[in-house]
């Protein structure tokens, strides 16, 4: 195991410390309060809360966006489900492209990224139980998962799962169920480290009326599409369906 997902475990287990008395449940709670606030992904998920639909972030790892998401959400939008999908074993190892390598990356590298995860669903679990927080835990790979998560209406997406297929993989089953009004963030688009990113999102948005922005808040920011209100229909597509009704 590489040394910065051990320090990544060892700052799990000091949080599960703190949550085991009242005290440091509190304590702990505060601390992701004054998180947020800092946070641009948080700033643009206040925005969509109002608008029907669930919460779905593609790309979870350790759970440190979820546990984010979940805190603004129990304050704002307490009943909304938040999904929080990942394989928890990493990236689907046949699905690296060439297109996913930046500068001075390797596939072998990349391949064996965001490997331990293995306990974060119940560490998670135990997160929403304490809080309430309506949180639900979707593992597995996208290919798998998402299209029987395509049945709902999202208001907000979070996809930060890295390489070109991934992103695919979400937008292609996930966007036409985004709300108008509806933000999808996206973590790595304009990232070098992430290439494959950048072209999924650009490819997919080529045909679109919008395409990415980005949205800074202090040092930090984050690029976004928020979904246009649906167009009115001009009046001849349905005077023909009026017509053959009457
Ligand atoms: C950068 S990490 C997510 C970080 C997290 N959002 C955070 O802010 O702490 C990317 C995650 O995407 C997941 N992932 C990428 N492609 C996936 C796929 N096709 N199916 C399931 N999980 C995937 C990996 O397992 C990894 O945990």
């Amino acid at each position: 195991m590489k040394r910065v997902d051990r320090l990544r475990i060892r700052h799990d287990d000091e949080i599960a410390k703190l949550m085991e008395t009242e005290a440091g449940q509190a304590e702990y709670w505060r601390r992701l309060d004054d998180e947020c606030h800092q946070s641009p992904l948080i700033w643009l998920l206040e925005e969509s809360l109002e608008l029907e639909g669930d919460v779905i972030e593609c790309g979870v790892y350790r759970g440190g966006s979820t546990r984010l998401m979940g805190r603004r959400m129990r304050d704002l939008a307490p009943g909304k489900p938040l999904f929080a999908c990942d394989s928890f074993e990493g990236f689907p190892q046949d699905r690296i492209l060439d297109a996913d390598l930046g500068p001075f990356r390797f596939r072998f590298k990349i391949r064996r990224k965001f490997r331990h995860a293995m306990d974060v669903p119940g560490r998670l679990i135990a997160f929403f139980d304490t809080y309430r927080v309506n949180g639900h835990v979707v593992k597995g790979f996208f290919s798998e998962t998402l299209p029987r998560m395509r049945r709902r209406k999202y208001c907000f997406m979070f996809i930060d799962c890295d390489i070109y297929e991934s992103h695919l993989d979400c937008l292609n089953v996930l966007y036409d169920q985004l709300v108008p009004g509806g933000i999808v963030v996206f973590d790595d688009y304009a990232e070098p480290k992430w290439p494959g990113a950048s072209r999924a999102v650009d490819e997919f948005f080529a045909d679109q009326p919008v395409k990415p922005e980005q949205l800074m808040l202090g040092r930090k920011s984050v690029w976004f599409v928020r979904k246009p209100q649906a167009e009115q229909q001009p009046a001849e597509i349905y005077e023909p369906l009026l017509l053959k009704r009457a």
